[in-house]
C-alpha cells in the first residue's frame, strides 16, 4: 500500500467492538529480548507492521532462527546474550527509530562488526543521543556527522564494555533502552537518568526474561532512573503483547468527536508510562471507562469504552508529555473540535519523530482549514473549526496519515491522503477498520 492515495469521508456514527493490533514498542522488544535469551520465546498478538519486520529481519541477519506461523504470532529461538553472529550485510531498519537505536546499544556490545542503515527519514534523524553515551562506554561507532546520524557502523571487540551512570537530557525510552541493553554486556551497573519517566517497557520486559533491573521509587527525591547488571541470564519466554494505545487513540478521539459514535476497544495496554492520551481525553471532556483491568505478561491491560462528548480545549505539557508523545497528532485533532484554544508546549521531540511533526500537523490541516499556530516546542490550536475535505500528505508518517483521516471524519466533503500506505507501520488495516466501524 506504500505511496497509496486514499479517499475519506465521514460517513456516519462508529459503532463497534473490537481490538487494535499489538502494541509496537513491546512487540519490537519481544523480538530483540528473545534474540538474547537462551530458549524459545513464543511472542501471542505480535504487531505485524513494516516496523516490527524490520527488527524480525535484523535478528535473522544475525543468525537467530524465528518463524512467523501466523502474522501476529512468532516464535524466536533466542541463543543468549553471546549468541548473535556478524551480520553479513548492513541491517536495514526501514523507518524504524525503535529498532535502529535499540539495536545500535545491543551491538555495541558484540564482538563484531556491523552497519545500521534505514529509509530516508531515519538517516534525517538523531543519533548522537545514543552514539555519544555508548562511546563513553568504550563502544567503536562512526557514521556520517561525527556519528550523529546513520548509516552507522559499530565494530565491536566483545571485550565487556564500561559500565556508566549517565545523565540523557531528553526523556526517551529509546534512548535509556538502547543505554541499559548495553549495560547488558557493561562490567558492572549502568544506570541511566531522565527529566521524565519514559515509557518503561524495557524494564518490566527485561525484568520477566531474568535480568536485574531497579527503578526509582521515589522520583521527587531520587529522580527517574534506571539500572541494570551486567550479564544476567536471560531465559525466553510466553509474551502475549497487549493492543497498542497508540493504536486505539486513534479510535478513542474518532468516536469522541463524531456524533452518535460508541466503541468498546478490548485488550488496549494501559501502562502508566503511555496513558497520557486517557488522562487528556477524560480532562477535555471525553467519555472513556476502563473496564475488564488485569496484567499481561506484566504489562496492564483494560477493555476501552468510548462515547461522543462535546470537548473543551486544554494544555499540555510538562510530565505528561512522554506519557503521550506518540498521541499528539491525534490530540490536535481532537483540539480542532473542542471549544476553546488548546497549547501544547515542551514537545520538541515532535520535530525529531518520522517527521517533523509539528511542521507537518499544522501545515497539512491548514489545508482542511484549520488555524494552528506553530511554536518551537508545540502549537496552539483554535477549537470548534469547521474543517473542509482537502488533499492532504502524510509525508511517509504513519501518525500523520491517521490523524488526517480522523480530522476527514468531521470534514465536510472528501479527503484524499496521499502516502496513506504509511499506515502500515504501526495499524495494518487502519482503513478498513475505520470503514467497517462506520457501518
Ligand atoms: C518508543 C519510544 C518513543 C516513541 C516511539 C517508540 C519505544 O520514542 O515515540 O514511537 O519503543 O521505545 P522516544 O522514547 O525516543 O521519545
Amino acid at each position: 500500500m506504500q505511496g497509496q492515495d486514499v479517499v475519506v469521508k465521514g460517513l456516519g456514527p462508529l459503532q463497534g467492538d473490537l481490538t487494535v493490533p499489538g502494541d509496537k514498542s513491546i512487540s519490537h522488544r519481544a523480538v530483540m529480548f528473545g534474540s538474547l535469551a537462551k530458549g524459545q520465546t513464543r511472542i501471542k498478538n505480535f504487531l505485524p507492521g513494516q516496523d516490527c519486520l524490520s527488527t524480525i529481519a535484523c535478528f535473522r541477519k544475525m543468525g537467530i532462527a524465528i518463524s512467523q506461523p501466523t502474522a501476529t504470532e512468532v516464535i524466536v529461538q533466542g541463543q543468549g546474550l553471546q549468541g548473535l553472529q556478524e551480520p553479513g550485510d548492513v541491517l536495514d531498519v526501514g523507518n524504524s527509530g525503535t529498532t535502529m537505536r535499540l539495536m545500535t546499544g545491543i551491538l555495541s556490545g558484540q564482538p563484531f562488526f556491523s552497519v545500521l542503515t534505514g529509509d530516508d527519514s531515519i538517516r534525517s534523524r538523531p543519533m548522537g543521543r545514543v552514539t555519544e553515551p555508548l562511546k563513553k562506554m568504550g563502544a567503536t561507532i562512526l557514521g556520517r556527522q561525527d556519528s550523529k546520524k546513520a548509516p552507522l557502523a559499530v565494530a565491536g571487540t566483545g571485550r565487556p564494555l564500561q559500565a556508566i551512570d549517565y545523565s540523557t537530557p531528553v526523556a526517551s525510552a529509546q534512548i535509556k533502552s538502547a543505554i541499559l541493553l548495553a549495560g547488558l554486556y557493561g562490567d558492572g551497573i549502568t544506570t541511566v537518568r531522565e527529566p521524565h519517566r519514559s515509557r518503561d517497557h524495557t524494564e518490566r520486559m527485561l525484568t520477566a526474561f531474568g535480568a536485574t533491573i531497579r527503578q526509582s521509587t521515589n522520583p521527587s527525591v531520587e529522580g527517574f532512573f534506571s539500572s541494570i547488571e551486567s550479564f544476567p541470564t536471560l531465559q525466553g519466554q510466553d509474551i502475549e503483547v497487549p493492543g497498542d494505545i497508540s493504536s486505539a487513540a486513534f479510535l478513542l478521539v474518532a468516536a469522541s468527536i463524531v456524533p452518535q459514535s460508541q466503541l468498546r476497544i478490548r485488550n488496549v495496554g494501559v501502562n502508566p508510562t503511555r496513558d497520557g492520551i486517557i488522562e487528556v481525553l477524560q480532562a477535555m471532556g471525553s467519555s472513556i471507562q476502563q473496564e475488564n483491568e488485569r496484567i499481561v505478561a506484566g504489562e496492564p491491560v483494560a477493555d476501552l469504552i468510548v462515547k461522543s462528548a462535546s470537548l473543551q480545549g486544554t494544555t499540555i505539557g510538562g510530565d505528561l508529555i512522554p506519557r503521550l508523545i506518540d498521541e499528539i497528532p491525534i490530540l490536535a485533532v481532537a483540539a480542532l473540535c473542542a471549544q476553546g484554544k488548546t497549547v501544547i508546549r515542551d514537545a520538541a521531540e515532535l520535530r525529531v519523530k518520522e517527521s517533523d511533526r509539528i511542521a507537518v500537523l499544522a501545515g497539512e490541516l491548514r489545508k482542511m482549514g484549520a488555524t494552528i499556530e506553530e511554536h518551537p516546542d508545540g502549537m496552539t490550536i483554535c477549537g470548534f473549526q469547521r474543517l473542509q475535505g482537502a488533499t492532504v500528505e502524510s509525508k511517509g508518517d504513519h501518525r500523520i496519515a491517521m490523524a488526517l483521516a480522523i480530522a476527514a471524519l468531521v470534514a465536510e466533503g472528501s479527503t484524499t491522503i496521499q502516502d496513506a500506505g504509511a499506515v502500515d507501520v504501526s495499524f495494518p488495516g487502519f482503513f478498513s477498520t475505520l470503514k467497517l466501524l462506520q457501518q
